[in-house]
């Protein structure tokens, strides 16, 4: 080839690569405004790992093993996934939760997904972290209602356990203990993470990961001021906000706190997965994620949404949906 046509066809591919890269930049679809908000976050693949509790395989492996044990239950057969089922969004789709017996609790079971993430637990926040929430649900007589020093003797009987905890929590002369479970199963839910959700990809510059639809649906978050709330990386303040459910006598954070003011404060749930969630609220008490949109509506933004605006932000919702962490189903001694 000769080389003026040679740098003649240089300069036209260097030109439409420019073209291309700052078509690429500069192309928008109009909701910058919303994409670029301050409120908004991708999820990260992993949520902060506390100093005292290290992921390691050993110990994640110890902890999911324990998250699907059932004989740390008094009736030997609920265990965490029970009721936070991972083929369930790690919730269990009904109203209220069934423990012990058959016993119906107050509140409805949140999903464990992406809970490393928060800023607190259980709907009145009752505990600081993950590794504080763990032993909560074995002793809670309607749940697991298993005295925690039983669950630690039926765990030292298997030689597999014995075998397992050491590994996990070497240098320890007796590592089977109340503590160790507990950072076991917190290390083994940091890594139930659902990244990469249509809203994720299209914050991170994919303008087409997201319709039409669920567009305006974010834009209709952002000017109600649903994200007052519901905002960051997983939607939620991790703050308390009065909320009064029909029919419900439960009075949220006052029962943690004492303070009239707390009376019937919830804390903010993740958005994250909301469309597997149902049914919502700290009662389950509500079916449908358009019903559920219209009462916060109501209740915390004083004002009405019309059916199109509320399916908007329910096509929104939706992209928060995002993959589900790949683990194999553990085999138990
Ligand atoms: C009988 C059903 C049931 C069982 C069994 C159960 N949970 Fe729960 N879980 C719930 C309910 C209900 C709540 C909410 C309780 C509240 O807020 O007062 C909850 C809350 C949580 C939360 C807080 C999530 C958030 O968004 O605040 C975590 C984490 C959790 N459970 C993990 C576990 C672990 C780990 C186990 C096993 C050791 C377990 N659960 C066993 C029903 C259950
Ligand atoms: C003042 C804070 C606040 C604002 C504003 C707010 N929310 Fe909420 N949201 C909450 C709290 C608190 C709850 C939990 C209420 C309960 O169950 O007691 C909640 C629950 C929800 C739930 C149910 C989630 C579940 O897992 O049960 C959805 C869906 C929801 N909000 C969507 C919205 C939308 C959409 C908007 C805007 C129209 C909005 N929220 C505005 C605080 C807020």
């Amino acid at each position: 080839m000769n080389i003026k046509r040679f740098n003649a066809s240089l300069i036209v591919l260097t030109t439409t690569i420019a073209f291309a890269v700052t078509s690429l930049v500069s192309a928008d679809d109009g909701y910058e405004r919303y994409r670029n908000h301050p409120h908004f976050a991708p999820l990260p693949a992993m949520p902060p790992i506390p100093a005292h509790n290290s992921m390691t395989p050993e110990k994640i492996e110890l902890g999911k093993m324990l998250f699907f044990e059932p004989r740390i239950s008094a009736s030997g057969v609920i265990s965490c996934a029970t009721c936070h089922n991972p083929a369930l969004g790690f919730t269990d789709r009904i109203p209220r939760a069934v423990g012990h017996e058959g016993q119906v609790g107050e509140r409805n079971t949140p999903t464990v997904l992406n809970a490393g993430f928060l800023g607190a637990q259980f709907w009145d926040g009752r505990a600081a972290d993950l590794e504080e929430q763990a032993l909560g649900p074995i002793e809670a007589p309607v749940e697991m209602a298993m005295d925690i020093s039983a669950a630690i003797d039926r765990l030292n009987s298997f030689s597999e356990y014995r075998e397992r905890f050491a590994d996990a929590f070497p240098d320890e002369s007796a590592p089977v203990n109340p503590d160790n479970v507990a950072l076991a199963i917190a290390a083994f839910e940091r890594t139930l993470n659902t990244p990469n959700s249509p809203f994720d990809r299209y914050l991170q510059g994919d303008l087409n990961a997201l319709s039409e639809q669920q567009k305006r649906g974010m834009a209709a978050f952002v000017d109600n001021g649903c994200q007052a709330c519901h905002r960051g990386a997983i939607l939620t303040d991790s703050s308390h906000h009065r909320f009064e459910l029909p029919g419900s006598t439960d009075e949220g954070r006052y029962l943690v706190t004492g303070d009239p003011a707390d009376r019937f404060a919830f804390k903010t749930p993740t958005l994250r997965n909301v469309a597997l969630t149902y049914p919502y609220f700290n009662n389950g008490s509500v079916d449908a994620l358009e019903d559920a949109i219209q009462l916060m509506a109501q209740q915390m933004l004083y004002r009405d949404l019309d059916a199109d605006m509320i399916a908007d932000i329910s096509a929104f919702l939706h992209s928060l949906t995002g993959e589900m962490p790949q683990f194999t189903v553990p085999a138990l001694p």
